[in-house]
């Protein structure tokens, strides 16, 4: 296994005026259990529920509750420079409000402003509240700037109301904040390379070539590999937002020679190569400089070859490292997957019949073979994350098989 991160992990976590605050202590309690290095920021109103003291005492470091705290000259920033993570619990409607408006007229927003580190937030607040369609539109935001959400439970809610509402278990965020720092996944300390999305090849300023690939089963596999704990740079065509994570760093490409540069430079650093990307076969010779009209013509395009990216791949392999390529067949998919598997040199080939309903290009849903060394294993139509999951678990076996031989290795020399 590759060396895990020493430095322990900083989070801030926000309390705002919420019933349910004590729970954040709670959570607080958790996460320092958890080895994580807290640094707690309550809102001033949030002060009537809780109190400085009782976090102070359980955290990593003095809990904070105003921009001038004379022991430190911008709090604001320094906050939300250092940490890994921004998490608020609870967060109330009028503090979401706030956030969403680009508001800083107390520590915690100012922070949150401040920060580049990846923010979570986890509402509680009375039914009606959270059914409010401002609200919504308010977390809708939010969630399409890249924040994550633990969404209120269903339960008793204060002054003896039922319903939705309720500041998810103290538990389950903890999970969510640990798995968004991810130290204890099986691909902790394994850094992974993804391609996802069609490459389109220019014909003229304004048209390109390209192909129906969503991006999707590589945007998955990203998430999956995060989850678990990778160090994860997603290399992709698809302008779809990605959700802000510590370990993940995103390169936003177009043709088929910038995807691979942008391999070539993170296969070096990679344990795990995933070519999910649709990689255009063929691009135009001339690419016009100005606009292509219907007065000069129906214009002759010739095409060229692009790149084999995957084979350049396997051809500078790491020792150690474990390359997955993709394959979109119609006729006779496995067959023709183990061929190229064999003839491209990757560890794993993962074919889906891109003919069968629900399966490749624009679903949400995927079913493939995975085709390995000396067997097959079959993942029947199920969500791309649940392939993901599989392609995944297939890399860990080569991984720690990989490792044992590193070893057996050591121990002959
Ligand atoms: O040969 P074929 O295009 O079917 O191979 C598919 C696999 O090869 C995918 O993993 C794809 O990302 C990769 N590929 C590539 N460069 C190309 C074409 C495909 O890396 N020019």
């Amino acid at each position: 296994m590759a060396a895990s991160e020493t430095r322990s992990k900083r989070v801030v976590l926000g309390v705002t005026a919420g019933i349910s605050a004590y729970k954040a202590i709670e959570v607080c309690r958790r996460l320092v259990d958890a080895g994580v290095h807290v640094a707690p920021v309550l809102t001033p109103d949030a002060l009537r529920f809780v109190g400085v003291a009782t976090f102070s005492a359980l955290a990593s470091e003095p809990a904070q509750s105003t921009l001038f705290d004379a022991s430190q000259a911008i709090p604001h920033t320094s906050l939300g420079q250092s940490a890994d993570l921004v998490v608020v619990a609870p967060a109330t409607a009028d503090f979401l409000a706030r956030y969403a408006a680009g508001m800083a007229n107390d520590l915690l927003s100012a922070t949150l402003l401040a920060t580049r580190a990846p923010v979570l937030v986890c509402p509680a607040m009375h039914t009606e509240m959270w059914e409010h369609p401002s609200v919504q539109e308010t977390l809708a935001t939010l969630v399409r700037r890249g924040v994550a959400v633990v969404p209120p439970e269903e339960g008793a809610l204060a002054a003896g109301d039922r319903g939705i509402g309720r500041l998810a278990d103290p538990a389950s965020i903890v999970a969510v904040v640990l798995g968004m720092l991810g130290s204890n996944g099986d691909l902790a300390g394994r850094r992974v390379a993804v391609s996802a999305g069609g490459t389109r090849e220019p014909l003229d300023p304004v048209r390109h070539l390209s192909n129906r690939s969503s991006g999707k089963q590589g945007h998955a596999l990203a998430a999956v590999a995060l989850r678990r704990g990778a160090e994860v740079a997603l290399v992709t065509t698809v302008g779809t937002p990605v959700p802000a994570h510590p370990r993940l760093s995103v390169v936003r490409v177009d043709t088929a020679a910038e995807m691979e540069a942008a391999m070539a430079i993170e296969s070096e650093k990679a344990d795990v190569i995933v070519m999910a990307a649709a990689v255009a076969d063929f691009r135009p010779v001339h690419v016009a400089g100005r606009k292509l009209t219907k007065d000069d013509g129906i214009p002759e395009i010739v095409l060229e070859q692009t790149p084999d990216i995957l084979r350049g791949l396997v051809a500078h392999r790491r020792p150690g490292q474990v390359i997955v390529g993709f394959a979109a067949e119609t006729d006779e998919p496995v067959a023709r997957a183990r061929r190229k598997r064999e003839s491209k040199g990757v560890d794993l080939m993962v074919v889906n019949d891109v003919g069968a309903p629900g399966v490749g290009f624009d679903h949400d849903t995927n079913a493939v073979t995975i085709i390995k060394e000396s067997a097959e294993r079959e993942v029947p139509l199920t969500s791309k994350e649940a392939v993901a999951e599989a392609v995944l678990d297939e890399v860990v076996e080569l991984l720690d098989r990989n490792d044992g031989a590193d070893r057996a290795r050591g121990e002959d020399s």
